[in-house]
């Protein structure tokens, strides 16, 4: 089967197009047969690791986390899941050596496969993982609840998504939608307002071109409830002039800077609460929640892709997965997606 692996870290030029032996699923772990791999920032910050030459985890590392497809074998002891089965993946890099959606083939623990509604494409599952279960992560983690994801669980809150038009921005902004969330995103330009609004985003504020804390507190007058954050050093100020008392800021980047300054008075006055969120250790009843929410909203229709959804599809070929990697480096809009195998 054609894959694409890397054996050292380094730019994109270490991604190699090889054929690789079919595995077969031990107990408890699926065959996908893979139709789209999606690619995320943590697919080319894995490959170019700590700097150019490190080790890797494997002899040969077949990239990116997320993708969708069919099962195409099941090993023993395997319940839930049978041969022909559509599905989404996620996590199916992560410290697997036969795992990976750069591939044909990709075989993984069931822990890490959720099945893909017949309503949903394959586009859309191999859109999901990394997005949108971080974007489920970071909207349910106030103080004040909810735990899970259904509409109208978010009824009468206010959420902030900072960077709309980015992956993660866009599929919390609907999955808060779908909750029933009023939805304020920031963008940094006009074509991504558009974007934005196509998403679902109720207001939207070009935080380069007006004052972004003024602008939301008007349509917010009593602060937002909870801040879906992708630039927490960069937006410090703006979180604190927008959060309402017990707010709860949901970090999941460190895009524009690792360091911050906090005036902790104003924090402890507020009730404020930072919440980080890594999706590699977030721990798998949380990553199973998310999934289940996620695909009661994908049964509704509610999380599509491309341009007219607000997240423009890139599509590239398997063997241009090192372009694919790059577009993504150089933060392209939209979802970059390699086409694997046919549906
Ligand atoms: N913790 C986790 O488990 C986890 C999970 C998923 C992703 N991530 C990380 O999250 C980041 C984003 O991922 P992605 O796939 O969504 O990337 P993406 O599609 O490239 O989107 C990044 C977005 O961030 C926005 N942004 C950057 N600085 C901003 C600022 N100061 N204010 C408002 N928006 C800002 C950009 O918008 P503008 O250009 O308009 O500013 C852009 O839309 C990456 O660093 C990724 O590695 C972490």
């Amino acid at each position: 089967m054609k894959a694409i692996v890397y054996s050292q870290t380094g730019d994109p030029s270490v991604l190699q197009f090889v054929d690789r032996d079919m595995v077969e699923p031990p107990a408890g772990e699926v065959r996908v047969r893979i139709v789209y791999s999606g690619v995320n920032p943590t697919d080319w910050k894995s490959r170019r690791g700590g700097g150019p030459g490190e080790a890797t985890p494997f002899a040969e590392v077949v990239p990116n986390q997320d993708g969708a497809g069919v099962i195409d074998a099941v090993g023993p002891g395997v319940e839930g899941f049978a041969v022909g089965d559509r599905v989404w993946l996620a996590l199916a890099a992560a410290e697997l050596a036969a795992g990976g959606t750069a591939q044909q083939y990709s075989v993984l623990p069931v822990s890490r496969v959720y099945p893909l509604p017949n309503s949903a494409s394959f586009e859309i599952g191999a859109s999901l993982g990394v997005p949108a279960i971080t974007a489920h992560r970071a909207l349910t983690v106030a103080e004040d609840g909810p735990r899970r994801l259904a509409p109208g669980a978010l009824d009468g809150k206010t959420v902030l998504v900072a960077g709309g038009a980015g992956a993660v921005g866009h599929a919390a902004i609907q999955l808060a939608r779908w909750a029933g969330a009023t939805v304020i995103t920031t963008v940094s330009s006009d074509a991504k307002a558009a974007l934005v609004t196509a998403a679902g985003a109720h207001h939207v504020v070009d935080y380069k071109a007006t004052d972004a804390a003024t602008e939301i507190r008007r349509i917010a007058p009593d602060g937002v409830d909870l801040i879906v954050e992708v630039a927490p050093a960069p937006n410090a100020e703006l979180d604190i002039a927008v959060i309402r008392n017990r707010g709860v800021i949901a970090v999941y980047a460190n895009d524009g800077g690792d360091t911050m300054t906090l005036d902790v008075r104003s924090y402890f006055a507020l009730n404020v609460r930072y919440q980080f969120l890594l999706l590699y250790t977030v721990g798998q009843a949380e990553l199973d929640a998310a999934a289940e929410d996620i695909n009661a909203a994908l049964v509704d229709g509610a999380l599509p892709v491309g341009e007219d959804a607000g997240l423009p599809l890139h599509h590239f070929e398997l063997e241009r997965t090192a372009d694919a990697h790059e577009a993504v480096e150089n933060a392209i809009v939209g979802k970059v997606l390699i086409a694997v195998g046919t549906e």
